[in-house]
């Protein structure tokens, strides 16, 4: 297997197969010492890694900082709504002055991608991207192929359904760019105004209005959260009517592929994108996904972390 050589992970879209699944293997070694009664290895001791989070997180937040504690690297935690940021301070500045600690890793979460590259010129620290506005959020398509990977054993060859808000889903694009590189093939299923037109030309990717026609052929089923956050206008009538057409309800599940998986990437909205009746069915995978997450993150922090570039 080829060495790490890339000072930042800023997108699935500018990794290699080769590196993901440098990436998927590292974590897999990982995950055992969550199990450990002494959960921590010195890999990253001495190193400081430093989560500067610009949007709201929990998932993502939480387990950056709990891989780096268990690579045993200092951590600072930034959020923007407990700093400076609410007193006028510039995201730029804020980057500046945390630079000043001489952080090994900045792992960011901005609400531009445009935000995210600037950040470059201000520090000599690798870069992890841990979402950029709508962008690309790559440690979440790691942790979803490595998800899939433990239960399916391969990542080729299968029918990968995105139902929802793909038009402001960073997860989506991720994911769509993850997949194609391991030539399965992704569906993206929404209303209209929830597709944006370019995808037609992402390669890859086929597109459905209507989910009982595609659910039957997935192989893997990623459900998405609307993104409420991300728009001023309406892009669909009523809830009531994107439950109707789109939810994943106990009538849908029973028309999925037997050895069908079905993922979200959280935090869920349930009732809506799912049905919360059949939440005792999907959430313990959805949780499987939080747990491989931290594995997925320690090996970004550490082969950024240890990469002799
Ligand atoms: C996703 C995100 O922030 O993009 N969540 C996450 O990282 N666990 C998806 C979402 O917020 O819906």
């Amino acid at each position: 297997m080829k060495e790490w050589t890339k000072q930042h992970i800023l997108g699935i879209k500018d990794l290699s197969r080769d590196e993901i699944e440098l990436v998927l293997s590292q974590a897999q070694a990982f995950k055992e010492i969550s199990q450990r009664e002494v959960k921590k290895v010195p890999a990253l001791r001495g190193k400081t890694v430093l989560n500067l989070f610009f949007e709201n997180s929990t998932r993502t937040r939480t387990s950056f900082e709990l891989a780096a504690k268990r690579l045993s690297a200092d951590v600072i935690n930034f959020s923007s709504s407990t700093s400076s940021l609410s007193k006028g301070e510039s995201a730029v500045d804020t980057v500046k002055t945390l630079n000043a600690y001489h952080p090994d890793i900045m792992v960011v979460r901005s609400v531009s991608s445009a935000c995210l590259y600037d950040f470059d010129k201000y520090t000599q620290a690798s870069i992890v991207n841990a979402g950029d506005g709508q962008n690309e959020h790559p440690t979440q398509a790691l942790l979803d192929m490595f998800t899939v990977k433990e239960i399916k054993g391969t990542l080729e060859g299968l029918n990968v359904l995105i139902v929802g808000d793909i038009r402001h889903s960073r997860v989506a694009r991720s994911n769509i760019f993850a997949f194609h590189k391991f030539s399965s093939q992704t569906t993206v299923c929404a209303p209209p105004t929830f597709i944006p037109y370019e995808f037609d030309k992402l390669g890859g990717v086929e597109v459905s209005y209507d989910l009982d026609e595609v659910i039957g052929k997935a192989d893997v089923i990623i459900m998405l959260r609307i993104q409420q956050e991300r728009q001023n206008s309406s892009f669909f009538p009523t809830i009531r009517e994107y439950v109707d057409k789109f939810a994943l309800t106990g009538a849908r599940l029973a028309k999925i592929k037997k050895d069908c998986i079905v993922l979200h990437p959280g935090p869920v909205n349930w009732d809506v994108e799912i049905s919360s009746a059949i939440k005792d069915k999907v959430h313990p995978l959805i949780l499987k996904q939080v747990e491989n997450g931290l594995a997925i993150r320690m090996a970004c922090l550490y082969l950024v972390g240890t990469n002799k570039r």
